[in-house]
């Protein structure tokens, strides 16, 4: 099976993915990893790891409408089975999402549903969470609203700050969101359209 990566920054995720491969516990081969920041950080981690690294700068197109567009043509170039977002932060238009549906996964830094979109470390301190961590949700129109298939969760101390919540979170996405992947290309988790199946058994 293929897996194409998209991402906009750093791509720990990426490394954790690249690294699950490296030791066959992947499901599959990542054959292109996809930034819309040119200077991404991941797109040498690719490159390093002998993977197509290809810089796709939203700058450049005039819509998101012509963004998308231009993605999806790169994407299906590279024919995978699943797309994986790992830290690609842009809101993805209805064609794109419906293009994919049910093929993308993206990592997420909460316990889905709680803080969908953006601080979520500082959001869940404000609200003095007691408990905080991960989701690994599939793609649809809604944003972080789909289907969750893996959570990891974890206890927030009184001494956390947003640095500290973010390392250990991200710790734990890179446990769990390998696992999903794989997961996913053993044909074990599936989308329905109204949520997702694990082993042919409602999440
Ligand atoms: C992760 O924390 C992910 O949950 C969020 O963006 C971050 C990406 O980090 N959506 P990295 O690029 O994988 O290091």
């Amino acid at each position: 099976p293929r897996v194409v990566v998209l991402i906009s920054g750093s791509g720990s995720n990426l490394q954790a993915l690249i690294d699950a491969q490296s030791h066959d516990r992947l499901g599959g081969e990542i054959v292109a990893v996809i930034a819309n920041e040119p200077d991404a950080y991941g797109l040498k981690r690719a490159r390093d790891a002998g993977i197509d690294a290809v810089a796709l700068p939203h700058r450049e197109y005039e819509s998101r409408e012509a963004y998308d567009g231009a993605l999806i043509k790169v994407i299906e170039r590279h024919e995978p089975d699943v797309i994986v977002l790992a830290g690609f932060m842009r809101i993805l238009t209805p064609r794109f999402v419906q293009r994919f549906l049910g093929r993308m996964l993206n990592i997420h830094p909460s316990l889905l549903p709680a803080y969908q979109g953006l601080n979520t470390h500082a959001r869940a301190l404000a609200d003095q969470a007691t408990r905080h961590g991960c989701s690994v949700h599939f793609v649809t129109e809604e944003l972080d609203g789909g289907p969750v298939v893996l959570q990891a969760e974890l206890k927030v101390s009184a001494d956390d700050n947003v640095e500290t919540l973010k390392q250990k979170v991200q710790d734990r996405e890179h446990l769990i969101f390998p696992i999903a992947v794989q997961w996913f290309l053993q044909g074990r988790l599936q989308y329905t359209g109204e949520g997702a199946t694990m082993d042919g058994h409602r999440l």
